[in-house]
């Protein structure tokens, strides 16, 4: 028996709920295979843990997140828990990515059957890439150290050598051992978006992101403006196998890639290190929808096989990702236009649970 140490952060908003039916999944999928166990380790964090200690996250949580084999982990902020800067105080991004420099935050975009995606012509699993979002560096550099007087203030995008070779060779792997998503002329690709037609760090970025393609010949790779590409993502997402980004055009645009496929009810992601490596959605706490019963729990049950496949459980991992498939085939999944889920999630939850014994 393989035994995990995770570390659970349920969040705020729709955290809890989305988490905890996350874990009853796993909990059937653990029966169902017998050759795992998750051992959870549970801690505050977000904005309501700010509210009672004045820091997003304990001092505790983050030493058993640095022993822990995995952080599982659900949305955190809420839009009026401040801190004085004006800035949120519950994201823990700064915490996590930057602290833990887990500089790769892989985003899955795929479009499952029956799903309300604005695109819905397109068949399912005609969209299927990989965002690659730099997680590190970019603009979000500046968090926090922005210089600010009282009547201006700069907020600084720097990239480095370093942070743009490292995502560029973990994109070019990435579309190397992509299992799905194969492309329609045979040919692999990773495609980098930057705006190197303004800004020197973005023609840094480039420079560096091509040298790095020479490694791998026989993956094509292509360049697109920020603004040329977030088009290009709406009418030809079919396209796309590898996006690779720098950090804040990633967070805009992986949003934007969530949006053509459903909405980010159904998108997971995975923040990883060379040591460690945290998975959510990538959606917020929608705390207008909280304790409702109706926000969809797809992102948080797919970031759990993200979590599994990155444990090395890669066969669980597939037989969630495949329940979760024919949930929505069989129509016993169905969201709302807004993308959130028609009926209770509940019933989601069982539905997943139903198909995993099928799969
Ligand atoms: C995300 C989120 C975070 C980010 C916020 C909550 C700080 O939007 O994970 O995409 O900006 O990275
Ligand atoms: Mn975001």
């Amino acid at each position: 028996m393989n035994t995990y140490q995770i570390v659970v952060l349920s969040g705020d908003g729709i955290g809890p709920e989305i988490v905890d039916g996350a874990l009853q999944v796993l909990e059937t999928l653990q029966t169902q295979v017998g050759r795992f166990h998750l051992n959870y380790q549970f801690y505050e964090a977000g904005a309501a843990c700010y509210q009672k200690i004045g820091e997003p996250i304990s001092a505790q949580a983050l030493k058993a997140i640095e022993t822990a084999d995995a952080t599982f982990k659900g949305p955190t902020g809420l839009p009026e828990v401040r801190k004085p800067d004006g800035t949120e105080a519950g994201p823990l991004g700064g915490v996590l990515r930057s602290g833990f420099d887990l500089y790769a935050n892989l985003r899955p975009i795929r479009l499952f059957p029956n799903t309300a995606a604005p695109l819905k012509k397109k068949v399912a699993d005609s969209i299927d890439y990989y965002f690659l979002r730099e997680n590190t560096e970019g603009l979000y550099l500046s968090r926090g150290v922005g210089i600010v007087t009282s009547e201006a203030v700069a907020d600084t995008l720097m990239v480095t050598r370093k942070g743009c070779e490292r995502i560029s060779r973990y994109a070019f792997k990435l579309a190397r051992e992509k299992k799905r998503g194969a492309p329609q002329d045979g040919k692999r690709r990773v495609t980098l978006i930057d705006k190197s037609n303004v800004l020197r760090s973005f023609a840094f970025f480039r420079e560096i992101f091509l040298n790095v393609a020479r490694e791998t010949p026989e993956i094509d790779a292509e360049c697109l403006y920020a603004d040329a590409a977030s088009a290009a993502l709406v009418t030809r997402p079919e396209h796309f196998q590898v996006v690779v980004t720098e950090n804040m055009f990633g967070d805009i645009l992986s949003d934007l890639g969530g949006a053509t496929v459903g909405g980010l009810g159904m998108c997971p992601s995975a923040n990883i290190g060379d040591r460690l490596a945290y998975f959510e959605p990538i959606h917020g706490t929608a705390p207008d929808i909280a304790g409702k019963g109706i926000a969809n729990p797809v992102s948080q049950i797919r970031a759990a096989a993200m979590m599994l496949d990155y444990l090395g459980e890669t066969e669980a991992a597939q037989m969630l990702e495949t329940a979760v498939w024919q949930a929505f085939e069989n129509k016993r999944i169905e969201l709302t236009a807004a993308g959130s889920i028609d009926g209770k999630m509940k019933t989601a939850i069982k539905a997943i649970q139903d198909e995993l014994k099928q799969v």
